[in-house]
């Protein structure tokens, strides 16, 4: 089965996904930060550039677009998609709409994007996507996150992946839990059980085919202002107990978001629960945006194209390690 297929080749050994679907306005201001005036052009040939890094698809089995990038081409006029295909790596989308305040919820957000959601996947396939991702927002505060964030967001992300099935592409189920808070780790643990445990229950009552979709959760971190801060090995250990409680065994593969971690930080967690991990049933791997682009969009700015590629190379290539626990902090000298 093509959805099964593809899913597995997007967790293949020693690859992972590059998340590259940031909003135009999430973009621009991501190029603002480091001194690019933003255009359709500046983010085009940014990303282009990042897309035609010699070998990166020895680390990276998918790309995830954004609307403006699935329509773009690379320098030489290839459409985006295409290209990607022709170096074996596969294109996916974002096809939410954004995370909005929710109703009667202060301080909560529900992610919007069902409505047309259907059409615009049958578009996405021509255009070349094969998979898509979804990302819920889950806000940790005093009294939130609320039943209602849990259940709507929920039932979004079982909607949206039963629609992608049935258009050929294989969701991406993220519910994030956010890191920003003074929250400690046993709290990011409770509630990432909670959106866990209501997402699945919600895909099953969906009909959605978990053997062809993957997640793409938050890792168990105290807050960014918490002052009990945890060790690596903790992360990994509380990661891989939380998710090993509450993630179906048939799903292919875990790929984490990095959510604000440091670029080394994000790579030793995946390399340790990769050490450690005594439930072989998925695959652990990543779908980086930032802890994948953070040194490349720096180089951008400050160097030559070749150095945005190198510093991108780099990051992949220590993730690539990562997924069979084969880095350690010597290679980032
Ligand atoms: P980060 O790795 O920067 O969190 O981005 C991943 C992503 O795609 C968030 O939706």
């Amino acid at each position: 089965m093509m959805l099964e297929e593809n899913a597995n080749k997007l967790v293949s050994p020693g690859r992972g996904i590059l998340a590259a679907d940031e909003s135009t306005g999430t973009m621009s201001s991501r190029l603002q930060g480091v001194g690019v005036d933003p255009s359709g052009e500046a983010r085009r040939s940014y990303r282009a550039n990042l897309f035609a890094t010699p070998g990166c698809e020895a680390a990276v089995s998918g790309v995830i677009l954004y609307d403006e990038t699935i329509r773009q081409m690379m320098d030489d006029g290839t459409a985006v998609p295409d290209y990607l295909m022709a170096q074996g790596i596969l294109p996916g989308i974002k096809v939410d709409t954004g995370a909005y305040p929710l109703a009667n919820h202060d301080g909560e957000k529900i992610t919007e994007g069902l409505d047309g959601l259907r059409t615009r996947c049958m578009e996405y396939f021509n255009l070349g996507a094969r998979f898509a991702k979804w990302r819920a927002v889950i806000t940790i505060a005093d009294g939130t996150p609320s039943k209602a964030c849990i259940s709507a967001n929920a039932h979004a992300l079982a909607r949206y992946s039963a629609i992608c099935q049935e258009q050929g592409l294989v969701p991406i189920i993220e519910p994030e839990v956010l890191m920003e808070g003074d929250h400690d780790a046993a709290r990011c643990y409770s509630v990432t059980a909670e959106i866990l445990t209501a997402t699945f229950a919600a895909c099953e009552d969906q009909g959605v085919h978990i053997p062809g979709a993957l997640l793409k959760p938050n890792m168990i971190i105290a807050g960014n202002d918490c002052a009990e801060q945890i060790s690596r090995e903790e992360v990994a250990r509380l990661t891989l107990k939380c998710l090993s409680e509450n993630v179906p065994q048939n799903l292919p593969g875990i790929v984490f978001l990095s959510g604000g971690q440091s670029d080394e930080d994000a790579t030793a967690h995946l390399n340790l629960m990769n050490t450690m991990d005594e439930n072989p049933s998925w695959q652990l791997s990543y779908s980086y945006g930032r802890a994948l682009q953070a040194a490349a969009l720096q180089s951008w700015a400050s160097g030559t194209p070749e150095d945005s590629q190198n510093a991108f190379s780099h990051r992949a290539k220590m993730n690539s390690l990562a997924r069979s626990g084969d880095w350690d902090d010597t290679l980032e000298d």
